[in-house]
């Protein structure tokens, strides 16, 4: 039968309507996803309904569930061209070609431009792969290709507002999430977009605002709402300093409970690594942090995660694991396979930015700087977002101010402080290089 989007769609109408809720679900980053995912794939004939299941292992971005989601996919028999070209992206994506992934992503969108999970699918797989140029691409060719009578048709602004965010045109973001907005008031991602605007000017004041005013169309259980925490502790250090950021991180963000998701523990290790430059004592929840990391060692599945783990292992001084861990990458960097593409990625920049971070850790920040300053345009290669990175970012400038390489330090708060003029953590470090030259 047709979907709603006059796509083909194998299943009972039952199961076709439940993929079509589950979709819609996932747009607006609603959990009820799950309950209709169910629904779908129980349903034998439904193969795409097994495929999304799938697609949100791979999504997750750790291998355990990724394996897990393929294995529960089972085998499917395709019986048209959409449903090949989908297996044939899940399995690039699971066998870690995520680059050849996303080009057969390419060309499902071509094929079949208004395929939902499509895009949602390769929305995700753009940020894993630091892709900002088809985060918003994608999105504004289904701006093109779809109904605009569609219900899930205003996420589109929000999924093209993030691209806009990454692509560093803030005016345009800020357009395009409250486009969305004014349509989806409970669309998370466009607010996650908006949020990133303001963080990457430097308007913390602004974010917690915004924050708090539309607390009630974010407070409430969904897929984004550790991650948003993040953000406002983010905010929340440069307006009221470390102990707030803290009193969030343990709220909001991870209390130490069992069984976070790799997502929380990057949230997780990206706000402790900022206290730790600022030379705060984050006390036991390093080792708490260090220890779920090391429960979490896919070897070397995918770059991001693991150099989140290299800054909480260094963060709570297990510099053990931490050169462990380096060595393993280093091990996966040598696959001489151009399909690995973590392998890639590691090559590019993954593994230097690790070792920038060992090196700091081992007060050798004369080393930190000769990893990190070579590679610190090429960051986007391991994914996420400009703020998530700003991680590496800020202990480049931090081992430049230690080191004594003062010079290149104050170009680099230069830089941060055009872009983010009102940014406290910068205006920090200027006072320090100040200090420094009297
Ligand atoms: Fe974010």
């Amino acid at each position: 039968m047709k979907d709603r989007f006059g796509l083909e769609t194998r299943g009972s109408p039952r199961a076709v309507a439940a993929l079509e809720q589950a979709v819609a679900a996932l747009f607006a980053m609603r959990p009820e996803a799950m309950g209709f995912l169910k629904t779908a794939a129980s349903d034998a004939d439904c193969a795409l309904g097994r495929m999304l299941g799938a697609y949100l292992g791979l999504m997750s971005s750790e291998r355990g569930p990724s394996e897990a989601g393929v294995a529960r996919m089972g085998e499917i028999v395709p019986a048209d061209d959409r449903e090949a070209a989908h297996l044939a992206v899940i399995r690039a994506w699971a066998a870690g070609d995520t680059s050849g992934a996303s080009r057969r992503l390419d060309t499902v969108l071509e094929t079949w431009p208004a395929d939902p999970i499509a895009l949602n699918a390769a929305h995700q797989l753009d940020f894993f792969l630091g892709d900002a140029g088809r985060l918003r691409s994608r999105p504004a060719a289904a701006l093109q290709a779809w109904n605009p009578a569609d219900p899930a048709y205003p996420y589109l602004f929000g999924l093209q507002a993030f691209g806009l965010e990454e692509l560093g045109d803030y005016p345009a973001a800020e357009a395009s999430a409250r486009q969305a907005l004014d349509s989806a008031p409970d669309d998370v991602w466009a607010q996650h977009a908006l949020v990133h605007a303001l963080e990457m000017q430097g308007r913390a004041e602004a974010g917690l605002d915004l924050l708090e005013a539309r607390r009630p169309h974010w407070g409430h259980d969904h897929f984004l709402k550790v991650h948003t925490s993040w953000h406002a502790a983010l905010f929340a250090l440069e307006t009221d300093g470390a102990d707030r950021a803290l009193a969030l991180y343990d709220a909001a963000v991870w209390d130490g409970g069992p069984d976070p998701l790799a997502m929380t523990l990057i949230d997780s290790a990206g706000l402790l690594w900022r206290l730790k430059l600022d030379g705060v004592d984050a006390g036991g929840r390093w080792d708490r942090l260090s220890d779920e990391w090391a429960l979490h060692d896919e070897g070397a599945w995918y770059a991001f995660n693991d150099l989140h783990a290299v800054l909480a292992h260094c963060g709570a001084g297990r510099l053990d694991r931490a050169a462990a861990l380096v060595d393993r990458m280093a091990g996966a960097a040598a696959n001489p396979d151009p399909a690995a593409t973590n392998a890639q990625v590691l090559k590019a920049a993954g593994l230097s930015a690790a070792r920038g971070v060992l090196a700091f850790a081992r007060g050798d920040y004369a080393a930190c700087v000769a990893w990190l300053a070579p590679v610190r345009h090429l960051l986007s290669v391991f994914g996420g977002s400009h703020a998530q990175r700003d991680a590496w970012q800020r202990t480049l400038l931090v081992a430049a101010l230690r080191s004594g390489e003062t010079g290149f330090a104050r170009a680099l708060v230069g830089e941060r402080l055009a872009e983010r003029p009102d940014s406290v953590w910068s205006r920090a470090r200027l006072a320090e290089l100040d200090a420094l030259s009297r």
